[in-house]
């Protein structure tokens, strides 16, 4: 069983989130979501979600395409990750490009793949501010 794993906040999941598992599941046969907590959102990306982590996590274990959401907590679990959980792709959207080659060198293929023009969490908020 090839098995796959994507990081992200997915607050007020959108298209883009949609397309970006689609095509993450298609790599393989299992996708997990490391999902931010809302801690390390807050303190490590300067963010505050919409949606509590508990919420998030309730909405992308309703997705299809994905087979378990655990807790992000750190930038640097994700060397640890591959490996507790024998990850075969590592995938991310192309604004991370290059960032985590590093973790080829742990024997994952790492995928960037193209993101969804004209839709984010950063642009629903703003375009609801101007309304
Ligand atoms: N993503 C995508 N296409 C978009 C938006 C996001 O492919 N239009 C991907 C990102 O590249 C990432 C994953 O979805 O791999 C989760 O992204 P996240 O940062 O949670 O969503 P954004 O909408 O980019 O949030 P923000 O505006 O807060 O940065």
């Amino acid at each position: 069983m090839k098995k796959v794993i994507t990081y992200g906040t997915f607050d007020l999941f959108h298209e883009g989130h949609r397309r970006l598992l689609q095509r993450a599941k298609e790599l393989g046969d299992y996708l997990i979501v490391v999902l931010s907590s809302d801690e390390f959102n807050w303190n490590q990306k300067g963010k505050k979600s919409y949606f509590t982590y508990d919420e998030r996590k309730h909405m992308l274990e309703a997705i299809r395409y994905v087979d378990l959401v655990i807790p992000e907590t750190c930038w640097e679990q994700k060397k640890s990750d591959v490996h507790e959980y024998h990850i075969d792709t590592f995938v991310m959207g192309d604004d991370w490009q290059g960032k985590f080659d590093f973790l080829k060198e742990e024997g994952v293929e790492v995928v960037y793949l193209p993101r969804t023009p004209e839709i984010s969490t950063t642009q629903i908020k703003q375009d609801l501010n101007e309304k």
